[in-house]
């Protein structure tokens, strides 16, 4: 019945993350919905698209319609992304897989977690462009290992996490214990099993990433960077790609918005390398607002896992579907046809 409602799709994102939320154990469902703190950024994340105004052109043709996308050089039929989330088998058996299928399907990119729940190879098997998200571990031979199973599988791009040096404050989480007692999986997953905040390494330097870049068979995207110079020393370092991103407000609660961050890291890395965002995205309107002000491709995190956990693939899929739609029309009505050129002024 659940995956039912998620396939008809005639309901809004919205009501998904409700649904979805009704279905898990309530530790889980925080654990993905929840942020770090008073959640302070968490919120500023949705409010920051939601209070960016459109100025729409009238009386263009929008009969052919175009949301192609290029990424590192690679074509996506949607200029979305499914930004890493951990743990996808706590929600839904189908786990990583199933989301990674559903963002094939959708001409999407999907980046692989970290703390994914299934290996490499296992999530790589969806087909499409692939990415792995990395932590950079106290245990460096296990970072090693990350590196070379994401390019033995095929994946297209390493994404360096650098916005947790040590984990948020999650206060939900330490209620739930969840964290406490949570090991993501897998051998080549890169992390031992065993609690995420003991792992990471919080020594980790800019130095770190030139010598990550210099090593990576794949090219390096950066996520977690808020400020114009953080993405030009991280480009000077190596990264071919800058994702602003606050991890969903997860990490530092305070921090502002992405939608505030995106227009000066956009502006300092000019055509040197892509811009990508996520954080607070639920609309296609929000969508076409990050592609007003420059970013090359938007993340979802948390919407297409309310997607796999009302209807495994299927409500992920539905999920992106229905996002995707919503971009096409939004872009229809904003009298901008081609999501690669989506004018700043389109913005008040
Ligand atoms: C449940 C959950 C787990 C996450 N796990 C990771 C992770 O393992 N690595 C990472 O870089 N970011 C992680 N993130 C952050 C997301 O990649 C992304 O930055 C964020 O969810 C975007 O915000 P949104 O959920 O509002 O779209 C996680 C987010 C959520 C909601």
């Amino acid at each position: 019945l659940l995956g039912s409602l998620a396939v008809g799709v005639t309901v809004s994102l919205a009501d998904i993350e409700a649904q979805a939320l009704a279905a898990l154990a309530p530790g889980i469902g925080e654990f993905v919905r929840g942020g770090a703190g008073d959640e302070l950024t968490l919120a500023a994340n949705l409010e920051g698209w939601r209070a960016l105004a459109l100025r729409p052109r009238r009386l263009v043709d929008v009969s052919e319609p175009s949301t192609e996308a290029t990424v590192l050089g690679r074509r996506l039929q949607t200029p979305l992304f499914v930004a890493p989330t951990a743990m996808n088998a706590l929600v839904h058996p189908g786990a990583e897989r199933a989301v990674a299928r559903a963002a094939a399907r959708a001409g999407a990119a999907y980046c692989r977690s970290g703390a994914a729940s299934q290996t490499h190879a296992e999530v790589a098997q969806a087909g499409g462009v692939l990415w792995s998200q990395l932590y950079v571990l106290r245990d460096r031979g296990l970072t090693r290992n990350h590196v070379a199973a994401a390019a033995e599988a095929g994946y297209h791009a390493l994404v360096l996490t650098v916005d947790a040096p040590v984990l948020g404050l999650r206060d939900h989480d330490r209620r739930s214990g969840l964290l406490q007692s949570a090991t993501p999986q897998s051998a080549d997953s890169g992390m031992a099993t065993g609690a995420l905040a003991t792992q990471l390494d919080p020594s980790l330097t800019w130095a770190d990433l030139e010598a990550l870049a210099g090593e990576s068979p794949l090219p390096v995207v950066v996520k977690g960077i808020g400020r114009g110079d953080d993405a030009r020393r991280a480009i000077d370092a190596g990264a071919r790609a800058i994702m602003v991103s606050n991890h969903g407000g997860r990490q530092l609660d305070g921090e502002r918005s992405t939608a505030a961050a995106l227009p000066e890291v956009v502006e300092a890395v000019g055509d040197r390398a892509d811009v990508l965002v996520d954080g607070g995205v639920r609309r296609g309107a929000d969508v076409v607002k990050a592609l007003a002000l420059g970013a090359r491709a938007v993340g979802v995190g948390r919407l297409p896992i309310w997607g796999l956990a009302v209807g495994g693939e299927d409500g992920a899929f539905a999920v992106l579907d229905r996002l995707a739609h919503e971009l096409r029309v939004t872009l229809a009505l904003c009298g901008t046809p081609d999501a690669a050129a989506v004018p700043r002024d389109l913005l008040a």
